[in-house]
C-alpha cells in the first residue's frame, strides 16, 4: 500500500494528487468512476482529511476529476474518457527532475537585460564586445582551413586543443601536464557539474567558499550536496577551517578560487597556499581549483596555482577561455588524474558526445598564435582603466555609502553597503534607474553586499551606471 513520504520537501498533497493521477492513468480508475471519499483516503493513507481535499482541488483544478454534491468525486469523462486528446500537464514536467531553477535574483537580471538591452550591465561576468579578440579570432578563422570532416570527436577534447593547452599551461601557469590528463569542458562550468554530478553522492559534504561563485549555483543543490562554509577575508580562506569542517562533517572535497575570487576579488597568500596544500594531504582530500581569472592580474604577474605547488596530487585543476578571450566559445579545461579524467570524459560522452570541434579548433589556433599575448596585455590595461572609472565613480556618487577592497585582478569589484538596505528594493529601483548589478545574497552573504562586474559595460557607460545605482541607493535610504 503506497504512503506519502513524509520526508520529502514535495508537499504530502501533492504526492497524493500525483500517485492519484497516475492511477487513474493506468486505469485503475476509469473515466466516470467513483473515487474512494476523502475520509477513506485520508484514513488509508495516514493523512489528515484536509491534505486528501487539497489533493482532489488540484486535481479537479487539473480537470482530471469532478465532485457534485451528495454524489461523491469522480474521474473526469472529458479528461479521460470518450475525448481522444489529452493535453500533458506541461506545469508538472516542468516541476520535474532534480535540477533546481536558478537563483531568483539571477533570473530576475536576465529578464531585465532582455526586456531592456540598454540596461548598464554591471551583473553579467563576461567581457564586454571590445575586449574579446574579435578581430584576432576573424582573421585566424579567414586565414585557416578548419577540419574537411565533422565527425563525432575524442570526447575528451580536440587533441591539438589540449596539445596547445599542455604547452598554455607551462608556460603561463606553471603546471606540468600531458594532454591525455587534460578534458575539454563547455566552460569551467561544464567541469563543477560533471565534478558535482560524476564523483560525488547525494548526502556528501563539501566546502566552499563564503561568499564564493559556487554558492550562486544550485547545480550543487540539485547533486544532493551538503555545503560547508569557508568565510573569506582579505587573503582568501583560513585553512585551519577545513580541519573543523572534516571533524564535524567528514567533508569530500574542497572548491576554491584562489585568484581574484568571484565574488571578493581577493588572493589567497602564500603562507595559506601552503597550509592549504598541507592539510588536504595529511586528510586525503581533494581541491577543486577553480580558476580562471588569475591571466587578468594587471600588474602581468599572476600567482601560480596551487596546482603547481601540488606534490600529492590533490588538485583537480580548472580554467576557462571565458574570462581572458570570449565566453561565447564554451571553452574550459579541467587538468586531473589520468582515471578521473577517463570517467569524466565517459560521462561526457553520454551527455552530449563531446563538445563542437570547430570552438575548439579556433581556440587551439588563437592560443598558438602571435596575437594571444599582446591580446591579454590589453585586456589587462582595459580591465584596470575600467576598474579604475568604476572606483572613480563609486568615490564621487557614494563615498559616505560604500566600502571596498581595490582588486588586483579580475574582473568583480565588492562593495559593503553603509547602511545595508534590502536586496529586493535595491535591485527593483537601480532596473528602474538604468542599470543592473549582482546582490550579494546571491553569492551567500547577508544583504548589504553588491557586486559590480566592471569588464562587462562599455567604459563610457560606467559612470552614468553608477550615477543611476546611486539614486537609487539613495532613494531607498532615504
Ligand atoms: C569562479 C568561476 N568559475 C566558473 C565560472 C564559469 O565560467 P565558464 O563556464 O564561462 O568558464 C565563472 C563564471 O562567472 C566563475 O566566476
Amino acid at each position: 500500500m503506497w504512503k506519502p513520504d513524509r520526508q520529502s520537501k514535495k508537499p504530502l498533497y501533492e504526492q497524493i494528487a500525483d500517485h492519484l493521477e497516475q492511477r487513474i492513468s493506468y486505469g485503475e480508475f476509469p473515466p466516470g468512476s467513483l473515487l474512494p471519499s476523502e475520509r477513506k483516503l485520508a484514513e488509508q493513507l495516514g493523512v489528515n482529511r484536509s491534505t486528501v481535499i487539497l489533493a482532489f482541488a488540484e486535481l479537479r483544478s487539473l480537470g482530471i476529476i469532478e465532485s457534485r454534491s451528495g454524489s461523491g468525486t469522480r474521474v473526469s469523462q472529458y479528461k479521460w474518457g470518450a475525448t481522444p486528446k489529452h493535453t500533458p500537464n506541461w506545469k508538472r514536467y516542468a516541476e520535474g527532475g532534480s535540477f533546481l531553477p536558478n537563483v531568483p535574483f539571477l533570473r530576475r537580471i536576465r529578464e531585465a537585460l532582455n526586456q531592456n538591452p540598454t540596461l548598464v550591465d554591471f551583473a553579467s561576468g563576461e567581457l564586454s564586445a571590445d575586449l574579446a579578440p574579435m578581430d584576432e579570432i576573424a582573421s585566424l578563422m579567414r586565414g585557416h582551413h578548419y577540419t574537411s570532416y565533422l565527425g563525432y570527436d575524442n570526447p575528451q577534447g580536440y587533441t591539438p586543443l589540449r596539445q596547445a593547452l599542455e604547452k598554455y599551461l607551462v608556460k603561463y601557469r606553471d603546471i606540468q601536464t600531458t594532454e591525455s590528463s587534460i578534458l575539454i569542458t563547455s566552460g569551467s562550468q561544464q567541469s563543477l557539474f560533471l565534478i558535482t554530478q560524476c564523483l560525488l553522492s547525494p548526502g556528501d559534504a563539501v566546502a566552499i567558499e563564503d561568499p564564493s561563485y559556487c554558492y550562486s549555483l544550485p547545480m550543487f543543490q540539485s547533486a544532493g550536496l551538503r555545503l560547508f562554509r569557508l568565510p573569506v577575508d582579505r587573503d582568501g580562506v583560513q585553512p585551519e577551517e577545513i580541519r573543523n569542517l572534516y571533524k564535524k562533517h567528514r567533508i569530500k572535497m574542497i572548491f576554491t578560487n584562489p585568484n581574484f575570487q568571484n565574488p571578493t576579488g581577493t588572493v589567497l597568500n602564500d603562507e595559506r597556499r601552503n597550509k592549504l596544500l598541507e592539510i588536504a594531504a595529511e586528510l586525503g582530500l581533494p581541491i577543486v581549483e577553480d580558476d580562471p581569472y588569475s591571466l587578468t592580474d594587471y600588474a602581468g604577474v599572476p600567482r601560480p596555482p596551487l596546482k603547481s605547488m601540488d606534490t600529492t596530487g590533490s588538485i583537480i585543476y580548472i580554467g576557462s577561455f571565458s574570462k581572458i578571450a570570449a565566453s561565447g566559445l564554451r571553452i574550459g579545461w579541467m587538468v586531473a588524474p589520468n582515471s578521473i579524467v577517463e570517467r569524466l570524459a565517459d560521462a561526457r560522452q553520454q551527455m552530449d558526445f563531446g563538445l563542437s570541434v570547430i570552438p575548439q579548433q579556433v581556440a587551439g589556433q588563437f592560443l598558438k598564435s602571435e596575437h594571444f599575448e599582446p591580446h591579454l596585455d590589453r585586456l589587462r590595461m582595459q580591465l584596470l582603466y575600467k576598474r579604475d572609472l568604476l572606483i572613480e565613480a563609486l568615490q564621487k556618487e557614494l563615498p559616505d555609502l560604500i566600502q571596498f577592497n581595490i582588486p588586483q585582478g579580475g574582473h568583480h569589484l565588492w562593495c559593503k553597503l553603509v547602511p545595508a538596505v534590502n536586496d529586493a528594493k535595491l535591485l527593483e529601483e537601480s532596473i528602474k534607474n538604468g542599470v543592473v548589478f549582482v546582490p550579494g545574497s546571491v553569492y551567500g552573504s547577508d544583504s548589504g553586499f553588491v557586486r559590480f562586474t566592471f569588464a562587462r559595460a562599455k567604459a563610457e557607460d560606467i559612470g552614468p551606471g553608477i550615477a543611476g545605482f546611486a539614486k537609487a541607493l539613495r532613494e531607498l535610504i532615504h
